[in-house]
């Protein structure tokens, strides 16, 4: 079957580069006399109808730009049998033959969901998270991780001037690449993930004291969102070694921002390829990269791949925030 028209939408957390991901749909859309449909606010914006055609005009000047133009949510309506139906029911209602979904695991599992329903769907993995397992990248993670490290390196003068301990929260509620990421790249003296399970004395404390004992007097602590309250875990430390930490919780900051080089030209051809595997009849693919390469995969395998932490960069980390 000849495609001639698909959908696009951004769901879940925003991430930079998404934009650049849209615009690439559009403008290969275009290139491959296919129509193409921006639907807003995610699923929930597919359950509602809500859309607008888009043209080569709709995605100018937007490859410099964070968030998604298309706007994004997260709908609960749409985990429900009910929700998928009428989402169902607006592809059928435009005559969409393909849809192309931006996000996380989360828009995934939706396009699992949607694929099982007969539409013909390509996932592009896009979150600051990094934690889809079936890609080395997902678009958004280095502008995120830069944003993150230019906070940090701030917040370290002051720390150093005052002689200070700091605890820093990055995003993370259910993975730690990013918190690790950051940790490596400011050079933390302890950083805490929600794959590891905590123990302050063991893993904050014990590595202040070994970093005093050889010179330092100021200290950076890196904490995953989802590895415990960035104010319990300095209150442990005040507690432990009367050190009075200041706590900076970095929200939602990094999930703004212009893209980098990296997440624009990713985004660009994550875009291209999504378009090229709707076109080659594909369905229920994730667009992922291997080795520098961009493959496209079962959603279903992808998904089910074991998710965790690079051990060896954890190794890595363990031998940085050593003393
Ligand atoms: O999925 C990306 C992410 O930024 C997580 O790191 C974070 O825990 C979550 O989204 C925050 O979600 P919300 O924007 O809904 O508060």
């Amino acid at each position: 079957m000849s495609i001639r028209r698909i959908g696009v939408l951004t769901s879940g957390g925003d991430a930079p580069g998404m934009n650049a991901a849209v615009r690439a749909v559009v403008r290969t859309c275009k290139a491959m006399n296919i129509e193409c449909i921006g639907i807003r606010r995610g699923y929930q914006g597919l359950i509602n109808g809500d859309f607008e055609r888009m043209t080569v005009s709709s995605v100018s000047h937007i490859i410099n730009r964070g968030g998604t133009i298309l706007y994004t949510a997260r709908s609960d309506e749409f985990r429900t049998p009910e929700g998928q139906k009428r989402a169902v029911a607006t592809c059928k209602l435009l005559g969409l033959d393909g849809i192309v979904v931006i996000g996380g695991d989360g828009t995934f599992r939706g396009a699992q969901a949607l694929s099982r329903h007969g539409i013909s769907v390509v996932g592009i993995p896009a979150t600051i998270d990094n934690d889809i397992v079936c890609t080395d990248y997902t678009i958004g993670y280095d502008t995120a991780a830069n944003t993150a490290i230019d906070a940090i390196d701030k917040l370290r003068d002051t720390m150093q001037s005052h002689e200070r301990c700091s605890v820093v929260e990055v995003m993370g509620r259910n993975a730690g690449h990013l918190a690790l990421y950051v940790g490596l790249a400011v050079g933390a003296a302890a950083v805490l993930i929600p794959e590891k399970p905590l123990d302050i004395e063991r893993d904050v404390v014990e590595n202040i004291r070994n970093a005093r004992l050889n010179g330092k007097t100021h200290y950076m602590v890196v904490v995953a969102e989802g590895a415990g309250s960035a104010f319990d875990i300095a209150k442990g430390i005040k507690d432990s070694i009367g050190l009075d930490p200041r706590v900076t919780v970095l929200g939602h900051i990094q999930r703004g921002g212009s893209p980098n080089a990296r997440d624009r030209v990713m985004g660009t051809r994550m875009g291209f390829c999504a378009v090229e595997a709707l076109a080659a009849g594909k369905t229920n693919r994730v667009i992922c990269q291997r080795n520098a390469t961009l493959i496209d995969i079962d959603i279903e395998e992808g998904l089910a791949m074991k998710k965790g932490i690079n051990e060896q960069q954890f190794r890595i980390l363990e031998t940085m925030t050593n003393g």
